[in-house]
């Protein structure tokens, strides 16, 4: 496993280099055979040389890396997020990382929801432009872009995803009724495909009605496809069920190459950097994330289980209602887990 580490910003900077020596530990217990390096991709940088994606960063990471474990990107010096749109996007769109896999645990019902989210095309294409930025003639346009066949291979990898997982019933959120055209185009290919997979048992709710029904009752949701805007909306009330932003990760994927970048849903978080009370939480979760696309789900498994148990401890991080920092947390999940590498003690399964 060779993995490009981009801490990035703000409190990436603080939660990433917390969790990697847990990643170390798990490598010497489970023989992962982990190599990583890092890089200052983020606002400095940025504001230093002018340079967000360096040229010659996406060729590197598919030569010498097989993943990236991400930080967080934001800055309140670039208010445009201009350096953030050319790394994250550059990274998901030039790496054609286009599943996005956001899992979440409602802390009510113990039942995990795999959200997915299309994450390459969309809103998020950044086609439009303005006529006239400010004033009454002010006009601005951002096109909402999708190709069938980037949703066709994004439905069926992720109905496959939920069939091999077990899971029977699969939501597609969409606006079908007021944005027609990509809304109709996503209804026909889900459809479609579904007649493909008779294990799954398929339903379709708008947007709104959809975030209605989650908060009141997540339950009845097992597998959630969603578009690029839509699924990164919805995956942020998927963290306020489980109980914060701190505790949601992610996974954005490439079927096709394997390729992977794992990160926090959370921002960089401005109004807490630099204090150290940072959760690392959800970035522990998403180098969980990576262990289990890696097929390491024994360590995964072992992180996961140290995770849960210090989350509901004193050390638990200001978000979550302890006392801890981000230091002191991690240092009793590394506790944890060479615990339970001595004696093995910890066989509860985990869950957030
Ligand atoms: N993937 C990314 O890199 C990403 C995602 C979302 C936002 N952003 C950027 O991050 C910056 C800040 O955005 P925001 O404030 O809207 O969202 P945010 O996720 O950074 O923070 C929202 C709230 O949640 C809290 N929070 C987030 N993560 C936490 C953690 N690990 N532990 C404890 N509390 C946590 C913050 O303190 C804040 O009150 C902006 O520049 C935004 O564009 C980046």
């Amino acid at each position: 496993m060779r993995i490009a580490v981009v801490p990035g910003d703000g409190i990436g900077l603080e939660v990433v280099p917390a969790v990697l020596p847990a990643l170390t530990l798990l490598d010497d217990r489970f023989g992962l055979d982990l190599t990583y390096e890092t890089f200052d991709w983020g606002a400095e940088r940025w504001l230093d040389e002018g340079v967000g994606l360096p040229p010659g960063a996406l060729d590197l990471l598919t030569t010498d890396y097989q993943a990236i474990l991400l930080g967080a990107l934001g800055d309140p010096r670039i208010p445009d997020m201009a350096h953030g749109r050319e790394i994250l996007l550059g990274l998901r769109r030039g790496l054609d990382l286009y599943v996005n896999h956001r899992p979440f645990t409602p802390r009510d019902t113990r039942q995990t929801v795999d959200l997915f989210r299309e994450n390459t095309q969309g809103l998020y294409v950044g086609v439009g432009g303005t006529v006239a930025q400010s004033g009454r003639t002010a006009v601005a346009i951002d096109e909402c872009v999708y190709t069938r066949e980037t949703v066709e291979k994004f439905v069926r990898y992720c109905l496959r995803a939920l069939r091999d997982s077990g899971r029977e019933r699969v939501t597609l959120v969409h606006k079908s009724n007021a944005v027609p055209h990509t809304g109709q185009l996503w209804q026909e290919i889900f459809r479609t495909e579904l007649t493909h997979f008779a294990e799954l048992r398929g339903a379709e709710e708008y947007v709104d009605s959809f975030c209605y029904h989650l908060v009141r009752d997540p339950s009845p949701y097992e597998g959630v496809i969603a578009s690029n805007l839509f699924g990164d909306i919805v995956s942020d009330i998927g963290a306020a069920l489980m109980g914060g932003l701190g505790l949601a990760a992610s996974a954005s994927i490439c079927p096709e190459t394997g390729y992977g970048l794992f990160e926090a849903v959370h921002g960089s978080a401005p109004d807490i950097a630099g204090k150290g009370v940072a959760n690392p939480y959800a970035t522990a979760t998403a180098a969980a994330l990576m262990l289990d696309h890696f097929g390491h789900s024994e360590a995964a498994l072992a992180l996961r289980r140290a995770l849960t148990a210090t989350v509901h401890s004193d050390v638990a991080t200001p978000d979550m209602g302890g006392h801890g920092t981000t230091t002191t947390f991690m240092a009793d999940v590394m506790e944890r887990l060479e615990k339970d590498s001595t004696d093995g003690s910890d066989r509860s399964e985990p869950h957030a």
